[in-house]
C-alpha cells in the first residue's frame, strides 16, 4: 500500500507577477517527487497586521490563510530577500498566521513541517532572508527543514523570459530539496 500524498501549501513572498520566487514555486510544481502535492496560496490580499482589527475578528484573507495552513500537511515558502531581510509582505502574512485561531488556543504554525527556498538577483541567493525566517520559525515552533538549502543567486540568469527555471544544476538541487522536504514532512508528522 502506498502512502497518502503529502499536501504542501506553497507560498511566494513576492506579489509581482514576474517574481523569480513565484517562478521557483512553479518549478517546484514541475520537479516535485511522486507523493508530494503543492497548492499555492496568494498572500496579496492580507492586510497590514493591526491588533485592533484582530480584536474584532480575523479579516477574511487572514482566516483563509490560517485555514489553508492548518489543513496543509506542510508549508513551502519561496522568499525573496529585501535589504538583507524577509520582505514585509511575507513577514506581515506570517505575523497574522502566527496568531491563534479566534476563540481557541490553536496556532497553525506550531509543529507544522516547513521548508524555505529563495531566489534573488544578488550573489547570495537569499541566504540572509532565509536565516531571518528561520529565526521567526523558532518563535512559532514551526518545524523547518535544516538541509538541503536552495539559494538561487543571480536569478536573472537562471530563468528564461517566460519564468521557466532553465539552469540545469539548480533544477537538480531543487529536485533533491523537494525529495528531502517530502521525507522531512512525513517524518515530522510522525
Ligand atoms: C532587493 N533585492 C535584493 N537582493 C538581494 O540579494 N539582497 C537584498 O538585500 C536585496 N534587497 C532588495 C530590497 C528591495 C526593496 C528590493 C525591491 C529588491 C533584489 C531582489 O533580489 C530582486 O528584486 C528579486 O527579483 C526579488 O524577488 P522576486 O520579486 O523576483 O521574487
Amino acid at each position: 500500500m502506498s502512502d497518502a500524498p503529502l499536501r504542501a501549501l506553497g507560498i511566494a513572498g513576492s506579489l509581482r507577477k514576474g517574481s523569480f520566487n513565484r517562478a521557483l514555486l512553479r518549478a517546484a510544481h514541475e520537479l516535485k517527487p511522486e507523493g508530494l502535492e503543492i497548492d499555492d496560496f496568494e498572500i496579496g490580499a492580507i492586510p497590514l497586521y493591526d491588533g485592533d482589527v484582530e480584536d474584532k475578528g480575523d479579516p477574511e484573507p487572514v482566516a483563509a490563510f490560517k485555514k489553508a495552513v492548518q489543513s496543509a500537511d506542510a508549508i513551502l515558502i519561496a522568499t525573496p530577500e529585501y535589504n538583507y531581510g524577509v520582505p514585509g509582505v511575507l513577514k506581515n502574512a506570517i505575523d497574522w498566521v502566527s496568531r491563534p485561531i479566534p476563540g481557541t488556543k490553536t496556532r497553525v504554525l506550531n509543529q507544522k513541517p516547513a521548508a524555505i527556498l529563495g531566489a534573488s538577483q544578488g550573489s547570495m541567493g537569499t541566504v540572509r532572508a532565509q536565516s531571518a525566517l528561520r529565526q521567526t520559525f523558532q518563535f512559532t515552533q514551526t518545524l523547518v527543514m535544516l538541509q538541503p538549502e536552495v539559494l538561487v543567486a543571480l536569478a536573472q540568469t537562471k530563468f528564461d523570459a517566460e519564468g521557466r527555471l532553465t539552469d540545469e544544476p539548480t533544477r537538480e538541487v531543487l529536485k533533491k530539496f523537494l525529495a528531502a522536504f517530502l521525507a522531512w514532512s512525513r517524518r515530522m508528522k510522525g
